[in-house]
């Protein structure tokens, strides 16, 4: 059986030994998450996991399960879900509500029949449920008690929301976990995306031009990769405290014109829309590689490549080739997340420490009794899973000794002068 494959063929079997694999490399969703949401408190409530349907959002979704939580699993995006995945999870009797090969149309209506469940609390991303849920299901909307989200970009749509005095339960950011963004959106990221644009292109990264749009936690790991690999490196940033980092960093910074005319390799990782957009089309080289890291599918914007185009073809698998003038443009897997869409996704020990924030994270959310708004996981559970993975790494640390504390304090109180 070829477990290395991201089938989207249905077979369970496939499916469940792609998740005991994850499961295998997991030790901190495997045993500190499993122990501590273990006590009885998620019997029976109804958890929505709306996360990249693969075999790793899988395994979290039968951690949830086993702590007795009734979920309902769908995916956040129609081009990640993996149809092997879908059926084991079925066989294990969990409420699967997405189907591979389906396309914008048909997941639109897989979440709003995830909404139809009822679900408690959301497991989000993107908070493309719970955004959803208070547009069109306002009734179930009102039954939520809360949603932990995995994204930076949900992340600030539940801050809008919030200030627009649309979000009556608490919303916890998994996001802003030190052990979620740091290592998630920076290595995880990272190392897949670089991965998969060179998995899905055959090309070469030495020496190659390799721009970067967006100098967030996701681009600087990308951009730490690509340079790593002997890339030219360059960023595009919008920021200039973060632009100045990226210089600092080490690699080319500037506006586009001055910058993607080198680019062999083009990646877009800002959360934002059309960060390369139909302005940036005459910079782009003859048979550049554009690709998407970001949340949204039109971080590159391909309509308006599309309307640019006067052909486009299909010359390999994921990718599309847009004739503009007498350049070709290739677009890698639709401008979807290509780490995830064209490749298999994070490292499965990132999503360890992801998945334990959000594990962790869910039975916060419902047994800390918190105020309706957004919050931050506590710090103490931050620390505790990362000492949970280190742990798992057989690492020990020594604890701060009394004497190593800086005695500022004692300024503060009265004294007599030596
Ligand atoms: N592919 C994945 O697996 C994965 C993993 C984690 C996060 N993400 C997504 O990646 C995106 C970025 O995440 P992050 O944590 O780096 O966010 P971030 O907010 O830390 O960084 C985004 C950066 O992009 C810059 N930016 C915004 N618009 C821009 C534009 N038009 N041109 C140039 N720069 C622009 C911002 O100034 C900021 O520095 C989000 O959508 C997030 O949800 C994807």
């Amino acid at each position: 059986m070829d477990v290395t494959q991201d089938s989207r063929s249905g077979d369970p079997n496939v499916g469940r030994a792609q998740i005991e694999w994850v499961r295998r490399h997991s030790p901190v969703l495997d045993g500190f998450v499993r122990r501590r949401i273990s006590d009885g408190s998620l019997e029976g409530k109804r958890i929505a996991v709306v996360v990249h349907l693969e075999a790793k959002t899988a395994f979290l979704a039968t951690v949830l399960a086993d702590a007795g939580a009734e979920v309902i699993v769908a995916g956040s995006n129609p081009r990640t879900t993996r149809g092997d995945v879908v059926e084991a999870l079925r066989e294990r009797g969990l409420t699967v509500v997405a189907e591979p090969d389906g396309d914008y149309d048909s997941w639109e209506r897989e979440l709003l029949i995830a909404a139809d469940h009822a679900p408690e609390y959301i497991i989000d991303d993107g908070a493309e449920l719970t955004m959803r849920m208070s547009q069109y299901r306002p009734e179930l909307f009102a039954g939520l008690r809360g949603v932990s989200e995995e994204t930076t970009t949900g992340t600030a749509r539940l801050h809008r929301m919030h200030e627009a005095g649309r979000l009556p339960f608490p919303a916890l950011t998994a996001n802003d976990a030190r052990c979620k963004h740091l290592f998630d959106n920076k290595f995880g990221t990272g190392q897949t995306t670089v991965q998969a644009m060179l998995r899905l292109t055959n090309r070469q990264i030495a020496g190659a031009g390799f721009c970067v749009v967006g100098y967030g936690y996701v681009g600087r790991g990308i951009a730490q990769y690509a340079k790593a690999m002997g890339a030219r490196t360059s960023v595009i940033e919008v920021d200039p405290v973060r632009a100045l980092e990226a210089f600092m960093d080490g690699h080319a910074v500037g506006a586009a014109r001055d910058v993607l005319p080198d680019a062999t390799f083009v990646v877009t990782g800002t959360g934002g829309m059309r960060a390369i957009g139909e302005r940036d089309l005459p910079f782009l080289r003859h048979d550049v590689v554009l690709a998407n890291a970001g949340h949204h599918d039109l971080e590159v914007d391909v309509d308006a490549l599309a309307a640019a185009a006067s052909a486009i073809s299909s010359p390999r698998e994921q990718i599309d080739t847009y004739r503009i003038g007498d350049r070709d443009l290739h677009v890698l897997s639709g401008g979807a997340l290509v780490n995830i869409a064209g490749g298999s996704g994070h490292p499965v020990e990132i999503m360890d420490l992801t998945f334990a924030v959000q594990g962790i994270g869910a039975h916060h959310l419902v047994t800390a009794g918190l105020e309706p708004g957004v919050h931050i996981i506590p710090a103490e559970l931050d620390d505790a899973i990362a000492a949970a993975k280190l742990a798992s790494l057989g690492v020990e640390l020594d604890p701060m000794r009394a004497e190593q504390e800086d005695d500022a304090a004692d300024w503060l109180s009265e004294g007599t002068a030596p």
